[in-house]
């Protein structure tokens, strides 16, 4: 046969294939592809393969192209044979489902939740018999799979060592990524690598693939398990591993099990990759907590900064911050600027030791005698603001839970409906009690962390508070199951300007939209109008920029983070401040490139009013954005807050112009960003 004809021969075989299988060039020899389901409106197809030897695998196309070439899937147990060869496929079920659902609080008001799923079971042929079960959701912009292991005879507990699941990345591409397993947790600036060059990642990571997608791989309901890392082991293949547990195994639990849901978000561009961010919400539990109409989306301001540039102290003596008469000062500062809430921090005994990492002097129902909390109870709630509460635990989370009852109690009883929880330790400093009655040292994203939140988060909601956790665990959507939990921080926040070396770079937050924040709220405390961190250091900001974030970064609870004499000191930007929306109906992400610039509009809730906040990073940049969100019948006083012509983060900060236009949504705005620079628009409805 000379070549020519061998080729035509293997041609007639791939063709001969059966239907499913033919615009899949991808599926390596020897596979064979066992199910298939598409996305409702037929752009995102995914294929389950089967290898000769009984692997398990899956492929991910979109409009017929590689997105995701085969990829395992399986897993490692610590007390019983791997989950990963010899399987034979047991069976299959589709359905498809569409609903659109309320958020009580949020981005978007409404959230449609479109997909087809598509059920597989593998049954192993030798060894203990098990079944593994891989649930996907194929959604237009990404997908959602997870395993199920059913509980039998000879297997009722799985101990997993890791998961074997992969992610191989078809294109060569960009990557946003986040380290994993260093001290320092989620808090370092995002790298810029191609996609060879990934070490170990958090998710989100965020791709962006030589033909343009832009993907981000991330987990939604992460829920008695431990947190998903990515790690790449050759070429493009990212595999799953989960965080480490002082127990050995790195999830440990009785069967039946579900995984959390592995994430793909799947989008032709940036702005497009905001959006599909939904998935996330929409891969989780419906709200399991009825009416939440105590969970209150507000502005806040509190006894915090002050601390962070040195002024004041968490601990007792002279500077201490957290006392009656300052309280109170910030209690009236709130309720003169029509700020919903004050957070106190370092009102409760424990500070004075060495409380980072060690945690164990904390009392949370015991007040400093300079602080009388009743009294401050009282005096908040005749001025009609609310006191955010603060638990910092300094990572013991043993000492936390011997005292989240009576911790709660107290807040419930002084009318205090949100905490700010925090877990300074380093990486694998989480003290938590274990079923010996020792000590162990878990991490921040590891099962026994997780299961710590979600009992904080559901403790608390019996109380009716609301929880925005700092050091937390990663936000995997549990917000709409538990939508008391509001926010939390989980990346470098405002803090990092005050002491951070190096503080964020302007391209920080243009960062942020397109990695963390596709999570979920990020509790980032904006609005620092000084452009001051401690010992006058200048932030990498203008100060149209500090306004821009409280659109830019979204959080139903949003801090004005400077000290109120800053504020006095700057009425006219904090005008916008005191005007921004944190609740919103819709938001429309106009233009965006991962780590370089962003615009966003935002529509409160419940009213006509229009925000925009746009943010660029180190460089100038210009934009000319269709206000065609806007109502079409209607026209609006836009109140701008832009750059000054001379605007730039080295040179000129606080340059800012602010200006009003009359404009409708026919028209367009051209806005210049100042290098670290930004623009913060409120579009006021007008009558006629
Ligand atoms: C770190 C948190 O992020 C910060 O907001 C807080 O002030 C300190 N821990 C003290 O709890
Ligand atoms: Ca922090």
């Amino acid at each position: 046969m000379t070549l020519l004809r061998m080729l035509a021969a293997l041609a007639l075989v791939l063709i001969a294939v059966p239907a499913a299988a033919q615009d899949v060039a991808q599926a390596a020899s020897g596979s064979q592809i066992v199910a298939s389901a598409v996305s409702p409106s037929g752009t995102l197809k995914v294929d389950v393969t089967l290898t000769a030897e009984g692997r398990v695998g899956y492929l991910v196309s979109r409009l017929g192209k590689p997105v995701i070439a085969e990829s395992r899937l399986g897993f490692l147990f610590t007390d019983a044979p791997e989950m990963l060869r010899n399987f034979a496929l047991a069976g299959q079920s589709a359905r498809s489902f569409d609903e659109s659902w309320e958020q009580p609080w949020g981005e978007y008001r409404t959230i449609r939740n479109r997909y087809s799923e598509l059920t597989v079971s593998f049954d192993e042929k030798i060894w203990l018999k098990r079944r593994m079960t891989v649930v996907f959701r194929v959604f237009d912009d990404g997908i959602g799979f997870r395993y199920e292991i059913p509980r039998r005879a000879n297997f009722t507990h799985a101990n997993i060592a890791d998961e074997l699941t992969e992610f191989n990345v078809a294109e060569p591409g960009t990557a946003w990524w986040d380290e994993a397993l260093e001290w320092n947790r989620e808090e370092y600036p995002y790298r810029r690598t191609s996609i060879e060059e990934i070490g170990t990642a958090q998710t989100p990571l965020t791709v962006r693939t030589a033909s343009g997608l832009h993907l981000s791989f991330h987990e939604a309901a992460l829920v008695d398990y431990s947190g998903m890392d990515l790690r790449r082991v050759q070429g493009r293949v990212l595999k799953a591993t989960l965080m480490p547990s002082s127990a050995g195994p790195k999830v440990s639990r009785d069967l039946p099990l579900a995984t959390p849901w592995r994430v793909i978000m799947i989008a032709p561009d940036a702005p497009a990759l905001y959006k599909s961010a939904q998935i996330v919400l929409n891969l989780n539990e419906p709200n399991a907590l009825g009416d939440v109409s105590w969970v209150k989306p507000m502005k806040y301001v509190g006894i915090w900064w002050a601390m962070h540039l040195d002024l004041a102290t968490w601990n007792s003596g002279p500077k201490h911050g957290a006392t009656t008469a300052n309280a109170k000062r910030y209690i009236d500062f709130a309720a003169k600027n029509g700020f919903g809430g004050v957070l106190i921090e370092g009102w409760n005994k424990g500070w004075d030791g060495d409380w980072f990492a060690q945690g164990s002097d904390f009392s949370f129902t015991e007040a400093y005698p300079d602080f009388d909390i009743a009294e401050v109870a009282r005096y908040a709630k005749s001025k009609g603001v609310a006191i955010i509460g603060h638990h910092e635990t300094g990572g013991n989370i043993a000492n936390y839970e011997k005292q989240l009852g009576p911790a709660l109690d107290l807040y419930q009883k002084l009318g205090i409906h949100a905490v700010k929880t925090g877990y300074v330790a380093d990486a694998d400093g989480i003290q938590a009690l274990g079923s010996d009655g020792k000590i162990h040292f878990e991490w921040h994203q590891g099962q026994v962390a997780v299961n710590h939140h979600l009992k904080v988060v559901t403790e608390a909601a019996k109380r009716h508070i609301a929880v925005d956790a700092h050091e937390p665990v990663k936000d995997t959507g549990l917000r709409r199951t538990y939508p008391n939990w509001v926010s939390r921080e989980g990346q470098r926040g405002m803090e990092y300007n005050a002491w951070g070396e190096p503080k964020n770079p302007p391209e920080h937050e243009a960062n942020l939209v397109f990695t963390r924040m596709l999570s979920g709220p990020m509790d980032f405390t904006p609005g620092i109008l000084s452009l001051k961190g401690k010992n006058n250091t200048p932030l990498l900001s203008t100060l149209a920029k500090q306004l821009a974030l409280y659109v830019v970064i979204y959080s139903p609870i949003q801090m004005a983070a400077d000290l109120p004499e800053n504020y006095d000191a700057n009425p006219k930007a904090f005008q916008f401040i005191k005007a921004v929306a944190v609740d919103w109906d819709d938001s429309r992400l106009l233009a965006g490139d991962v780590g370089d610039y962003t615009v966003i509009a935002r529509k409160q809730r419940g009213a006509a009013t229009w925000f925009l906040g746009a943010v660029g990073d180190e460089q100038e940049r210009h934009f000319d954005v269709a206000l065609d969100f806007l109502d079409p019948g209607r026209r609006y006083r836009a109140e701008i807050y832009r750059d000054g012509d001379d605007a730039d983060y080295r040179t000129n900060p606080r340059s800012i112009v602010i200006e009003q236009r009359t404009v409708t949504a026919n028209d367009r705005m051209v806005m210049r960003i100042a290098p670290g620079g930004g623009t913060a628009v409120r579009f006021v409805a007008l009558s006629h």
